[in-house]
């Protein structure tokens, strides 16, 4: 991962592969952001003409490479889209998500160097956690499986280049408390959310249930976190008829993993639940093909959950925050759940399968009723749970239920504070009507029309009764598809996890409920 650190030192004796500067869209052309003073000095004055003769326009992702001015120890500028010139007269900075995406776009144009320096506008502690978490998650590859790299311990791959090393952050205070602490909160989320990237990029064969379980006991170890993992037998002692029924028709059998982690101030108590499906292939109601080539990404949700509990360890936030992770894997075999069955929930609650393909709703039904034991302030879930999401809102925005409307206001606001793409849905009652089963409490499908929505309610009935629960459909933006932008790599994104950081920190502060 980059070595991330603020330094005072001046552009034009740094010792680097490349100074990264900021340019904006301003009325009459580009302009040259605040940081890039030395470097526009050593061109006269000229740098806002030179970029646009190059044809740079200060555009959101924009890059443009000049070579550095006579004088300088680096060779490279790299110069990089911050989009509209922020309004002077309104004394308005940068935009955190546009430096974020910014430094994302030079991180990871500067795939293969060792050592850049970064010279963008900072006004401030935000200005530097949005550029080091940019740069950190810009910087993200993934090439375990290239080349002489033999297993996933081993070095990075041979074939592809090395993500950039160092970079070096200019513009801050490295003895300010604030701008030291900025800088740390960037590591500890870019470093965990890569590491739930590194999980959903894993193939399905390397990471089955007790694979992932194994991972997490491993995590919560190091960072002091408890950690319990149910295993099948642990499950049926238990009653956990959704993840076993999901996971029964795989020869890699299902875990529940709880995480805690405690603060001894902690005032609040917040669970995460995430669906963890290792591999979806639909199961009887099996995906045809050209749908379950990306179904590894199916336990993005559980990547989340992991890697946002780490991190608030990592932060010391003073809150108690529990990850469930519901662990199966979807697969068509003779031990399968077959479209008919019934299952009896740990809920207590029977569940009539229509679709095997509806699984993500069994085994978060589990997890979200085992979350609920514990009485916790609130409880979110994270799931690639519906195509029908991906149709609503596209491939980067994800969905917000909820059972109480300020809740999930709140999580929609802390969604949009972290620059993570969102969007409030809502619950329509008529649509429980569809799920009504000639023999059970409930089926896992109900209408077509809001399969999202149907999702989301069928969630609600597992969550304890009084508790504010919001829902987050991730399945458009867990795994980028398409090529990279901004600091999004393809494949695993690791979406979500910057929100639950968010509320767990605004839960510490008593800032949400
Ligand atoms: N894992 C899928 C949802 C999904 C689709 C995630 C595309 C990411 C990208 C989920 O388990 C599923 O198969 N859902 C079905 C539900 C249906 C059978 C009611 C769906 O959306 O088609
Ligand atoms: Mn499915
Ligand atoms: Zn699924």
């Amino acid at each position: 991962m980059t070595a991330l650190t603020l330094s005072t030192a001046a552009a034009p004796g740094l010792r680097a592969d490349a100074i990264v500067i900021g340019v904006a869209k301003g009325a009459q052309g580009p302009v040259v952001a605040p940081g890039a003073e030395a470097v526009d000095k050593a061109y006269d004055g000229k740098l806002a003409g030179v970029l646009e003769t190059l044809g740079a326009s200060g555009a959101e992702g924009e890059l443009t490479k000049l070579p550095a001015p006579a004088g300088f120890k680096a060779p490279l500028v790299v110069a990089v889209g911050l989009g509209a010139e922020p309004d002077k007269d309104e004394d308005a900075g940068y935009d955190a998500e546009a430096l974020r995406k910014a430094a994302g776009v030079a991180a990871r144009a500067l795939t293969g160097s060792k050592k850049a320096a970064f010279a963008l506008p900072v006004d401030g502690p935000g200005a530097i956690g949005a550029i080091g978490e940019g740069i950190l998650l810009g910087a993200y590859s993934f090439d375990t499986y290239k080349g002489d790299a033999q297993d996933a311990k081993s070095a990075k791959g041979k074939n592809g280049k090395a993500p950039l090393a160092e970079a070096a952050l200019l513009g801050g205070k490295p003895r300010d408390a604030a701008h030291k602490g900025a800088v740390a909160r960037a590591i500890a989320v870019g470093e965990e959310l890569n590491r739930a990237r590194d999980l959903i990029n894993m193939p399905p064969n390397d990471l089955d249930p007790a694979a992932f379980a194994g991972i997490a006991q491993a995590a919560a170890k190091e960072h002091g976190i408890k950690v319990q993992v149910l295993d099948e037998k642990a499950l049926a002692k238990g009653g956990y008829g959704g993840i076993l029924g999901v996971g029964g028709g795989s020869a890699a059998t299902p875990r529940l993993v709880k995480l805690s982690y405690k603060h001894p101030k902690a005032a609040k108590h917040l669970a995460f639940v995430g669906k963890g499906i290792t591999y979806d292939s639909g199961g009887i109601s099996l995906k045809p093909a050209g749908h379950n080539e990306t179904m590894k990404c199916d336990m993005s949700g559980a990547a989340a959950v992991f890697a946002a509990v780490v991190a608030a360890a990592r932060l010391g936030l003073e809150v108690n925050v529990t990850g469930w992770l519901a662990l199966a894997e979807n697969m068509p075999s003779g031990s399968a759940v077959r479209p008919g069955d019934v299952l009896r929930m740990y809920s207590g609650k029977t569940v009539e399968v229509l679709n095997t393909d509806a699984e993500g709703r069994l085994v978060l039904a589990d997890a979200l009723w085992a979350a609920s034991q514990e009485n916790p302030d609130a409880i979110v879930d994270v799931a690639t749970l519906t195509g029908a999401m991906m149709l609503a809102l596209g491939s980067r925005t994800f969905g917000v239920m909820a059972n109480d409307d300020a809740f999930r206001s709140a999580v929609y606001e802390a969604a949009e504070e972290v620059g993570e793409p969102a969007w409030p849905m809502p619950l329509p009652e008529h649509l429980r009507k569809g799920m009504e089963s000639q023999v059970a409490d409930i089926a896992n499908m109900g209408e077509r029309w809001g399969g999202g929505l149907v999702a989301g309610l069928f969630l609600r009935e597992f969550v304890g009764e009084g508790i504010p629960w919001a829902h987050l459909d991730i399945a458009g933006p867990a795994f980028n598809e398409g090529g990279p932008f901004g600091y999004t790599p393809k494949g695993g994104t690791g979406s979500a996890v910057r929100t639950l950081v968010r509320l767990a920190e605004l839960t510490a502060e008593g800032d949400l409920g």
